[in-house]
């Protein structure tokens, strides 16, 4: 039987090339977004993909789109990615509660409100591949993103601690922290600082969604059994 794979922020960006390649690996797959519906209509027109809006930084919420993705693809969920996030960068002097709430909300308790909800019927089965989108910027901080920073390193935290509840379940639980990467979300970055920043990277340029999807193709194949509790730095040789 396919196994059934859910990408939240699937329909976009990187998540948009994770869903992509793992239908293409066979998976049985959908795609949760949060507000673009003309955008993941198009991203569905292309791929047939079902798309499901919900807000990951609420549980409630969560829980009534997974139910609709359970019913639609006709089994529990066997390989969670969560992928969802968004960046409100501001230097911290200036930064405003809601802009790092926003952020803790839609980067960190997204992932306990998704993986909370999907981990026992995984137990149940035995059976699990949970991949969490970290960040460079979590793994060594940035100008700008303390926000952004404090959730992605608390997402590794999450991750390693899931990951030891989970080993003796068949589930395995790993976190990718991606460098800068071209999307939507890097393209909004300030010219003067995207030259500093591209200035830092040894490969001498940013990444491409498909060198994040293609690992999140090896971390999810039920052959990856042994590797759990990882983050795995995808950064064009970025010393850390
Ligand atoms: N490297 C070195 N110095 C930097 C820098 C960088 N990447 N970014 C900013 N600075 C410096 C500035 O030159 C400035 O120095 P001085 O005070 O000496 O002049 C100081 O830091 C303050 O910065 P700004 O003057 O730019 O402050 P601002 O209030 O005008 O702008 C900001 C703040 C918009 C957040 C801006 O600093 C910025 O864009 N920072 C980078 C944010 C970033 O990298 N975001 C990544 C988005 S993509 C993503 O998050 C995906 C992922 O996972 C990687």
């Amino acid at each position: 039987m396919k196994k059934i794979a859910l990408v939240t922020g699937g329909t976009r960006g990187i998540g948009g090339g994770i869903a992509r390649r793992l239908k293409e690996a066979g998976y049985l797959v959908a795609a949760n977004y949060h507000k673009d519906a003309t955008g993941a209509e198009k991203f569905h027109a292309e791929t047939a993909i079902p798309v499901f809006p919900w807000d990951v930084s609420n549980y409630e919420s969560c829980a009534r789109g997974i139910k609709d993705v359970c019913e639609m693809l006709g089994g529990s969920i066997d390989i969670l990615v969560n992928n969802a996030g968004i960046t409100k960068d501001c230097m911290l002097h200036k930064m405003e509660p809601e802009s790092w709430q926003q952020v803790l909300d839609t980067n960190l308790t997204s992932i306990f409100n998704m993986c909370r909800l999907v981990i026992g019927p995984m137990r149940e089965k035995k059976f699990g591949r949970i991949v969490n989108m970290s960040s460079i910027n979590g793994v060594k901080g940035q100008i700008g993103q303390s926000n952004y920073s404090a959730a992605k390193a608390g997402v590794i935290g999450f991750t390693k601690a899931l990951a030891l509840e989970s080993a003796s379940k068949g589930i395995t639980v790993n976190a990718i922290a991606p460098g800068y990467i071209s999307t939507d979300m890097t393209d909004a970055i300030r010219e003067d600082v995207r030259e500093k920043i591209v200035a830092g990277i040894p490969l001498g340029r940013f990444g491409k969604i498909d060198e994040i999807a293609q690992a999140v193709l090896y971390l999810v194949n039920e052959e990856a059994s042994y590797v759990t509790g990882i983050t795995l730095n995808i950064n064009g040789g970025q010393y850390l």
